[in-house]
Order: structure tokens, then C-alpha cells, then sequence
């Protein structure tokens, strides 16, 4: 393993920041901005028609980020990197590679994982992918009355579901509005139910996503999607035209139904999380097309190249995971907001929510040793405008500190141009509000302290390259923070217990037995729903 385990409390840099940091709570951004009317120019990052990063609404100075490039430095974070896309086995604890970047990147040499060119096989499925998708777009492939699909229902949860549903959302006008996309995640069939409604069987194609086919939800989303597809369509070969897959378990899918030629595969080297890249991207492929999919991995390539070769301070995604790591473990932070000034990207934080807090919300280390210092934070967020009028409150005079990343783009994807104007100077008005605040006013509830820190990411429109830009820049902040944490972001084992515990449950909840051992406010609560069952 070519990066070594560093607890970081043991390193100079951390310890240096701790020092630092007892002052630092001095700082105010009012006089770091006023003081400094070069800090924009030192604290900004642009890359040419794509994006501005400005972190100088940030609580830090020169020596803050040079001691922050020290830390990342002493814990290896530019090794890590190199040894993640060249394939090396770093998610230890179930003995895979992290190669999701080898979806994007363009480079035909080969590159080598247990004697297979994964960029080969990786270029191998896209191109399958990229042909059936185009075939549904232009209604080649037919149903089983011989319709063009105008429905498609992605059935899979958590990475199967919340990166292609929000791209889908996210690249709306870039898609092709005649085939209507849903998403059913939930095992409560409410989900599965209410979508049902809206489609027409003889025109539906559903997709089930699910790295390991196996996903209690998934499974049972899909084989009632199966049941209710025949029974509608009065013949259980229809399924053949109707069902695809995509996963890494040909045999499963072999075996629940579903034809080689309607899989589509992956590998064990892409993340749930990270597989938005993969056949997991069917249905944003569907929507915005082959071309559209391949300029949205293009952007984050881009991002690949980028953060490899730019130094610390023209680096977003080490600026970002930076900074995190600056409030979180040395000014005491204990959320990040997410807020798109984007009404199509209102999925982002969720989709968020699962790379971040799935990937760094951790307790052992990458010794097996409980960390002493807090590890990822909580994160969250709405779109703006709307949440100005919920829980920007607490972001303006609540008594914690929450650093916020502020997202939106110069140009808008639909013609209210003074609705987009509305939207950018309430961006920029927040971001000012934020760090330079109100100091006097008539009575203290007036008052606004200021000194919140926010990050703007200004794009220059939301295009599929910059989405996919968009993504990646995260990707590479949440691994840089787990090196930092010495923690192991491509694993999840704290999903596994209540999914075990879950198992165990169903047959006493619809059995009559005895129940099993449980604590007495579970067994109570069983017995409750048993109670109202009968
Ligand atoms: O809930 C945990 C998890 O394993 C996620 O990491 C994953 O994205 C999701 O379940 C779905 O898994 P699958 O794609 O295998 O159905």
C-alpha cells in the first residue's frame, strides 16, 4: 500500500493548527475581507467556461491554509490519490480497488486490476449502453405490442437510485421530454404503488438497479413491478422486452429473469455511491442521450486531471475538503450546508447526503482504532430560495457555526431571465449577509454577527459537463477528508446491522409465534403492530 495509516493528531501540522486555531476564533470575515482588497484574487479559482470557486468568505488566512496544505502534505493526500486511480486495492476492508474515475477518462492504454484492462471493460459497457439507450430514444426498440417506450421506471435505492434521479432532475432541459423518467427506491409500496399509476404498461420499460441484486427494496419493487407488468399485459414473456438490469451479479439477474443481452454490467471496483458513471447511469442516458452522457464524463474527467496536477491553492477539491477539515476538527463545526441556487439540482443534497455521510461517517480508524477527533459532519440542504424562508435563520443567528456551499450558475436553462436576476442577487446577497452580518442595530434580535463561512461555486451554466464536473469535485473533497481521517471511505458496514436486524424482525411481524429475544421497547412495539394486525 503505497499511502501509509497517519493518525493526523500525531502529525506537526495538526498540532500547529490547534495552536492556530485559538486565535483564528478571533477572526472575523468582516475585517478579512475589508482588509484585504486583494483577498478575492488570492482566493478564488477559475476554471475557463466552467466555473469560479470563491473561498475568500472563508475564516482563514495565509497561514491557515499553509498549515492546512502542511496537514495534507504530512498525511499523504496527493499519494492517496495516486494510488486510488491506479488501481490499488485501498478499500482494505473488503479488499476491492476504487476505479470509478476509470469510467470517465478517455485514455485507451490499458490499465491493469487482477490481469483485466479496466478501461477496456469499462469502454466495452458504455458503448452497449450508449446503443441502447439511443434505440429507446428513437423508439427502435419496442415494446412487446410493438410501442415506443414512453415510460421508463428506474427500480434500485441508495447509489442505484440517488445519482442517476438527481442528474435526471439536474439535466431536464437537455432531455428528451417525450419519455417520462420515474424513480422507486422505497419499500413502502406506497412508492411502487403511486408510480404505477402514472405509467402505461404497454409503453413502460423498467430498469432494476442494483449493484449486488440483492436489495431487499429492489427486489421487491421489481418483482412487483414484474407481477403487475404480466398481469396487466395478460403474458409473462413481455417481461423479456420490458425488464433490463444493471449490476454486477449476471448470475442473480440471470436467475431472477432478465436476459445477458438486457444486462448491463459493472464491477466490484465501482462504489455504489461513486457508480453514477457506470450502467448505473442508464437512465440519464436514456433521457439526455449518448452524446450528452459522454460530455457528462467528460466534466468529470476534467475534474480527474485538475485535481491531480494543480497545486493545494488552485485546487478546489482539496480547498474544499480543507476547509471542512478546518471547521469540523479545529473551529468545532459539526454540519455542512449544501444549497443550490438551482431548483434542478433540488436533489443534490441528497445525493450528497449519501457520498459524504455513507463514505466518511466513521468512528474506527484504518488501524481498527477508535478515532479521537470527530470525522465526517452532518450534511444537508435545500435549494435556495427556499430555504431562506425555513432554516436560514439558524444559519444567520443560530449559536452554532455552519459552513455553507453556495452553488448556482451564471446563465439559466429556461427563458424567466428576471426570475434568474431574482435568484442571483439573493445568492450573492446571502453570501455577503452571511460574513459581513449587521453589527448595530435598534434592539440585539436585529443584530446579526455575521462571520459565517460560505463557498461559492458559481458555474457558468449547469450543461452536462458541468454537472458532471459538479459531482466530481465532491467526490474528490470526501475521499481527501477520509485520507485526512485515516478512515476507510469506500466501505459502509454500518448500513449492514439494521438491515440483518430487519430481516429478523419480518417473520415474527408476520408470524404468530413467540417473538425472539428483543429489548423491551422493540418487543413491546412488535407486539403493538401483531396487536392491530389480527
Ligand atoms: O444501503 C447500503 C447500500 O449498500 C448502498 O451503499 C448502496 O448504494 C445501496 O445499498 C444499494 O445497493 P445495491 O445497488 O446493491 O442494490
Amino acid at each position: 500500500m503505497s499511502f501509509p495509516s497517519i493518525n493526523p493528531t500525531t502529525t506537526a501540522a495538526w498540532k500547529a493548527l490547534e495552536a492556530h486555531a485559538a486565535s483564528a476564533k478571533n477572526l472575523h470575515l468582516r475585517d478579512l475581507l475589508q482588509q484585504d482588497a486583494a483577498r478575492f484574487e488570492k482566493m478564488h479559482i477559475r476554471l475557463d467556461d466552467l466555473l469560479l470557486f470563491d473561498y475568500a468568505k472563508h475564516r482563514v488566512t495565509e497561514e491557515t491554509l499553509g498549515l492546512l496544505e502542511d496537514l495534507f502534505h504530512a498525511c499523504q493526500v496527493p499519494e492517496a490519490l495516486q494510488a486510488q486511480v491506479t488501481g490499488e486495492k485501498i478499500n482494505q476492508t473488503e479488499g476491492r480497488a476504487v476505479l470509478h474515475t476509470a469510467l470517465r477518462d478517455p485514455r485507451t492504454e490499458p490499465l491493469r486490476l487482477d490481469g483485466e484492462d479496466v478501461r477496456a471493460l469499462a469502454k466495452g459497457e458504455r458503448d452497449r449502453m450508449f446503443a441502447f439507450a439511443e434505440a429507446i430514444r428513437d423508439g427502435r426498440k419496442k415494446s412487446f405490442t410493438g410501442k415506443k417506450f414512453t415510460h421508463v421506471v428506474n427500480i434500485g435505492i441508495g447509489g442505484s437510485d440517488l445519482g442517476p434521479r438527481m442528474a435526471v432532475e439536474a439535466l431536464k432541459p437537455f432531455s428528451d421530454r417525450s419519455i417520462h423518467m420515474h424513480f422507486v427506491a422505497n419499500v413502502d409500496g406506497a412508492d411502487l404503488h403511486e408510480c404505477l399509476q402514472k405509467v402505461d404498461p404497454e409503453r413502460t420499460l423498467f430498469i432494476v438497479a442494483s449493484k449486488t441484486f440483492t436489495t431487499q427494496e429492489t427486489m421487491a419493487n421489481a418483482e412487483a413491478a414484474r407481477t403487475w407488468l404480466v398481469q396487466k399485459l395478460g403474458d409473462p414473456n413481455c417481461t423479456q422486452k420490458h425488464f433490463v438490469a444493471l449490476s454486477t451479479h449476471a448470475e442473480k439477474v440471470q436467475a431472477f429473469g432478465i436476459s445477458a443481452k438486457n444486462t448491463f454490467g459493472f464491477w466490484d471496483w465501482v462504489g455504489g455511491r461513486y457508480s453514477v458513471w457506470s450502467a448505473i447511469g442508464m437512465p440519464l442516458c436514456i433521457a439526455i442521450g449518448a452524446e450528452g452522457f459522454q460530455q457528462f464524463l467528460d466534466g468529470a474527467h476534467a475534474i480527474d486531471q485538475h485535481t491531480a496536477t494543480q497545486p493545494f491553492r488552485k485546487n478546489i477539491p482539496q480547498i474544499m475538503a480543507a476547509l471542512g477539515i478546518w471547521y469540523r476538527n479545529f473551529l468545532g463545526a459539526t454540519s455542512h450546508a449544501v444549497l443550490p441556487y438551482d431548483q434542478y439540482l433540488h436533489r443534490f443534497p441528497a445525493y450528497l447526503q449519501q457520498a459524504d455521510m455513507e463514505s466518511n461517517g466513521k468512528y474506527v480508524d484504518r488501524h481498527g482504532e477508535r478515532v479521537t477527533y470527530p470525522t465526517g459532519p452532518v450534511v444537508w440542504g435545500e435549494p435556495g430560495t427556499n430555504g431562506q424562508h425555513a432554516f436560514y435563520q439558524l444559519i444567520h443567528q443560530g449559536t452554532e457555526v455552519i459552513p455553507s456551499d453556495f452553488i448556482a450558475s451564471v446563465l439559466p436553462q429556461h427563458p424567466l431571465h428576471a426570475h434568474h436576476a431574482m435568484l442571483l442577487s439573493n445568492f450573492l446577497a446571502q453570501t455577503e449577509a452571511l460574513a459581513i452580518g449587521r453589527p448595530k442595530a435598534a434592539t440585539a434580535y436585529k443584530v446579526f454577527e455575521g462571520n459565517r463561512p460560505t463557498s461559492t461555486l458559481l458555474f457558468d451554466a449547469l450543461t452536462p459537463y458541468a454537472l458532471g464536473s459538479l459531482i466530481a469535485l465532491y467526490e474528490h473533497k470526501i475521499f481527501y477528508q477520509g485520507v485526512v481521517w485515516n478512515i476507510y471511505s469506500y466501505d459502509q458496514w454500518g448500513v449492514e446491522l439494521g438491515k440483518e436486524m430487519a430481516n429478523a424482525i419480518l417473520p415474527e411481524l408476520e408470524g404468530d409465534g413467540a417473538l425472539g429475544l428483543h429489548d423491551p421497547s422493540t418487543s413491546a412495539l412488535l407486539q403493538h403492530v401483531r396487536n392491530l394486525w389480527v
